[in-house]
């Protein structure tokens, strides 16, 4: 299906109900399965994010009690999701009439997602809502798997679903379907209610199944369809493993999206983004560099192997690494260089200013055309409060300083190398902080000869 044949999702009212009521049991972890990220973002964030961007006006999260870290975590990303709780995990069609409020108001479209299932794309979730427009009152999303066992299988007739037979409950012949269920659905929302307060728990699990909605509107004279989508889109996470193989999938995707619009990542396989990582037109990323949450890269700059952004907003034409750390609030101007082994966080750096190698700098705002010599720190903490250092366009920081926070540095001036500077430095001033070195004539070769006697005695 082209999106072109897509109802604009803005037409239509659409509720999504969001499963977050997952034990999770096998991620072995104290907290919430669907709290636990890929790509920095939780896997129930991934799910209303695409949710949102599918179109939906409302959101309704099933959470299990006392799961005030998980509403809190939804309500980060759609501040007003209504939480409802899930006293007792009954089965996904009871999961779902836990948000009845919500499909009482009945908007036109229905999508129910599960919050471990995060890989789902915006376009499967517009697939998924479009034969609803058409008439259909359940959609299912269904895929060729490579290993049907526990999963769902689709019986259809044509194009037209007929039910949905869980694996325990299925004969040998429903069992040898490789088409299955991949858990996410839509329903008509006029026909919504009625359809899910019909399904009981007559079964091998003796559970409420969303999957029995597919028989009961067919039994009301409703229509059923399935959409196909790859095994990808459905993949589910219950153990660590299987984080490990969304982490992968979503890598993939990110690193796809960034070559497509025009970065050259030279070893895609090695560099790992953030969901929200964004690249300029020509951005060069060497092998093995990891960005973190909140990272902006303009074009043309380089980000060189081995570095560890985060937080950051590297401007265009400047240079990253190898082997830096850029940490929230660091800022670097237009074609400003950044070396190896260099640590910048909270500082803004200004356009071609240069910090070369071996130098931390915290609270920092460091002006244009700046040198800061190779191992420099600016001493921003004192145990207690953090300070500024401003160090003024121009200027010149000599090797292994250190720069007492707060203190200023004028525009123009010198710090030689080796300084301790506690005090301002005035505009075009020299600044030497540093023991006055001296000379003794021919000590070292008297202290030999000397030495050399002494052992001999
Ligand atoms: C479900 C489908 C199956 C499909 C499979 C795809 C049903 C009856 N079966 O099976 O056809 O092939 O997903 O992965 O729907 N949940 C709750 N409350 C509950 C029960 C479940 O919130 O009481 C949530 C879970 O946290 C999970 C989702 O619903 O996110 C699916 O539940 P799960 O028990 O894993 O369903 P499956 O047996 O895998
Ligand atoms: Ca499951």
């Amino acid at each position: 299906m082209t999106s072109s044949t897509l109802p604009n999702p803005s037409s239509r009212s659409c509720l999504a109900v969001v499963l977050a009521a997952g034990e999770g049991t096998r991620m072995k972890s104290d907290k919430p399965k669907v709290l636990h990220e890929i790509a920095n973002r939780s896997m129930v964030g991934h799910v209303l994010a695409a949710v949102m961007a599918a179109g939906a006006t409302q959101v309704a999260v099933v959470v299990g009690p006392d799961r005030d870290d998980v509403a809190k975590e939804a309500r980060k990303i759609v501040p007003d999701a209504e939480i409802f709780v899930q006293k007792d995990r009954l089965g996904t069609g009871h999961a779902v009439l836990s948000a009845r409020d919500a499909l009482a108001r009945q908007p036109d479209d229905i999508i129910i997602v599960y919050a471990d299932t995060p890989l789902v794309s915006i376009e499967t979730l517009a697939q998924l809502r479009a034969p609803l427009a058409k008439g259909a009152a359940v959609v299912s999303l269904g895929f060729e798997a490579r290993d049907p066992t526990g999963y769902g299988r689709l019986l259809l007739s044509g194009d037209q679903l007929l039910d949905i037979r869980e694996h325990k409950d299925a004969s040998e012949a429903e069992r040898a379907i490789t088409l299955c269920n991949g858990g996410l659905m839509a329903l008509r929302g006029d026909a919504a209610l009625a359809i899910l307060d019909k399904i009981d728990n007559k079964n091998a699990k003796n559970e409420y199944y969303l999957t029995d909605a597919v028989a009961i509107a067919r039994s009301l004279g409703h229509g059923a369809v399935a959409v196909t989508v790859a095994e990808e889109e459905v993949h589910g996470v219950n153990d660590r493993a299987q984080l490990a193989q969304a982490e992968r999938m979503i890598q993939g995707r990110l690193r796809q999206v960034a070559m497509i619009s025009g970065v050259t990542l030279v070893a895609p396989e090695t560099v790992f983004f953030s969901y929200d990582t964004k690249l300029g037109r020509d951005v060069i990323v060497e092998p093995h560099v990891v960005f973190g949450p909140g990272v902006v890269v303009e074009d043309h700059a380089i980000i060189h192997s081995f570095s560890h952004l985060e937080g950051a907003h590297i401007s265009g034409n400047a240079g990253i690494g190898p082997f830096a750390r850029l940490r929230p609030g660091a800022s670097v101007g237009p074609k400003a260089k950044v070396g190896n082994f260099v640590e910048i966080k909270n500082t803004q750096l200004g356009a071609g200013a240069k910090v070369g190698h071996l130098t931390y700098l915290g609270d920092a705002s460091v002006g244009t055309d700046v040198n800061i010599g190779a191992g420099t720190i600016t001493c921003n903490y004192d145990g207690f409060g953090k300070y500024r250092t401003e160090i003024g366009e121009g200027a010149f920081i000599g090797s292994n300083s250190s720069l007492v926070a707060p203190v200023q540095i004028g525009k123009g001036a010198f710090v030689g190398s080796g300084s301790v500077i506690t005090e301002s430095v005035p505009e075009d001033a020299l600044s030497l902080g540093r023991g006055r070195q001296v000379i003794k004539e021919n000590w070292a070769r008297i202290f030999r000869v000397k030495s050399q006697a002494a052992k001999l005695k």
